[in-house]
């Protein structure tokens, strides 16, 4: 890889031993990855921050680290919220843990920003070289936004964080960005009933399909936060960091692109309807949660209207970032007294608030891929006025 005098100097260890280490991971993928150059970014997502993901490993390698952080950089939910973690039964032995883990962070100067949706509160623009790893958080910046970054690990994001520099590999190259495979709807109408939900039952049939390759959408006409349930869903049943929803994401509207998915071939899937609908079995719940992602101003919003007025008769989890508190603190208080319980900083999937709950409702197609594996606990997933319904005994 070509090294200019900074990268030279990082792993000479003029910037200190733990950069040096730093930029020594970041070289070694270069190399794997066959990058011909390092290339700034403008912001750092970290996962691997909670306690339940990273263990003792984990906290053992963050301590032994002594740097700070040169861009801004953000942190991923950690396993409980900052302040009311007893009410919620998270046991003492845990906290103690989580708070070592939040203090190494802090400490490298990470943001506790704690969210995997960093993007409602940074500025995020089309063509920005970033390195994030939540992997929501990912398909997010690069899709939607059009932003570049490779789905990085947890500890090269925090080697960029920490650097500054990323190899040039992967989705930082446009032409690696061109859709691989194109995915249509057997019955495209039947997407204007859909809510989020929907869109994350297909993203979990579609990341399976998938798995790794960059699919077009034809035919969706989706919102943001339909986009982020989709793409999260993706990510999870599959491992796919960057997707194109024909028309609606930034990318397909560029002159290059549009070229490309009017000329190239590529292999061509139909999604059933009735598959991505199979998605919403019904059994016996437990709880339910809602929040994965993080919700954005407009689903908050939704859930406090739905929510109104009513009695949750289970327990109703709804996760959103610390930061989104503040721009929505009435609605977020008719959801407090309808009983649900505001969890910010955590989420359903990281923390141990549900581990073992027997069975967990959600409206949300990455949690429902994750909850059985990562929870113990079986998943249904359900259209948030369905969430409501059930939660509220109706
Ligand atoms: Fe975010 Fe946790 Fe879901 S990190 S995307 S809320 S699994």
């Amino acid at each position: 890889m070509k090294l200019d005098m900074y990268d030279q100097a990082l792993l000479d260890g003029e910037y200190g031993e733990s950069r040096q280490k730093m930029m020594e991971i970041l070289l070694t993928l270069g190399k794997i990855y066959d990058a011909e150059r390092f290339i700034p970014v403008k912001s750092v997502q970290v996962s691997g921050a909670s306690f339940k993901t990273i263990g003792e490993a984990g906290l053992k390698w963050l301590s032994g680290i002594d740097a700070k952080a040169v861009v801004p950089a953000f942190l991923n939910p950690i396993g409980m919220p900052r302040s009311g973690w007893e009410e919620l039964g998270i046991p003492q032995s845990f906290a103690e843990k989580q708070n070592l883990v939040n203090d190494a962070y802090i400490r490298l100067g990470i943001r506790p920003t704690y969210t995997c949706t960093p993007y409602y509160f940074s500025i995020v623009e089309r063509g920005d070289h970033i390195a994030w790893s939540e992997s929501s958080a990912v398909s997010y910046a690069n899709s939607v936004l059009g932003a570049r970054t490779n789905r990085e690990g947890g500890p090269s994001a925090l080697a960029t964080a920490l650097t500054g520099k990323t190899p040039e590999y992967g989705l930082h190259i446009v032409k690696n960005r061109l859709p691989q495979i194109e995915l249509r709807l057997d019955e495209p109408e039947a997407t204007k009933k859909w809510t989020n939900a929907e869109y994350g039952a297909l993203g979990v049939i579609a990341g399976a399909i998938v798995g790794t390759r960059i699919p077009l959408f034809m035919n969706l006409r989706s919102n943001r936060d339909m986009l982020k349930s989709l793409g999260a869903a993706m990510a999870a049943s599959g491992a796919v960091a960057l997707y194109h929803v024909n028309e609606i994401t930034p990318e397909t509207r560029f002159p290059f692109f549009k070229k490309h998915i009017t000329e190239d071939e590529r292999e061509v899937v139909t999604i059933e309807v009735a598959d991505v609908l199979n998605v919403f079995k019904e059994i016996e719940v437990t709880a339910v949660a809602i929040g994965c992602p993080h919700l954005s101003k407009e689903e908050v919003d939704h859930v406090a209207k739905l929510l109104s007025g009513k009695k949750t008769i289970i327990p109703f989890y709804v996760f959103v970032a610390e930061e989104m508190k503040a721009s929505c603190t009435e609605e977020l208080a008719v959801i407090a007294k309808s009983g649900a319980k505001v969890v910010p900083d955590t989420c359903i999937v990281v923390s141990p608030l549900i581990d073992h709950a027997g069975a967990v409702m959600t409206n949300s197609g990455k949690a429902y891929s994750y909850l059985l594996g990562m929870c113990d606990v079986a998943p249904r997933m359900g259209t948030l006025e369905e969430c409501v319904r059930i939660g509220c005994g109706e």
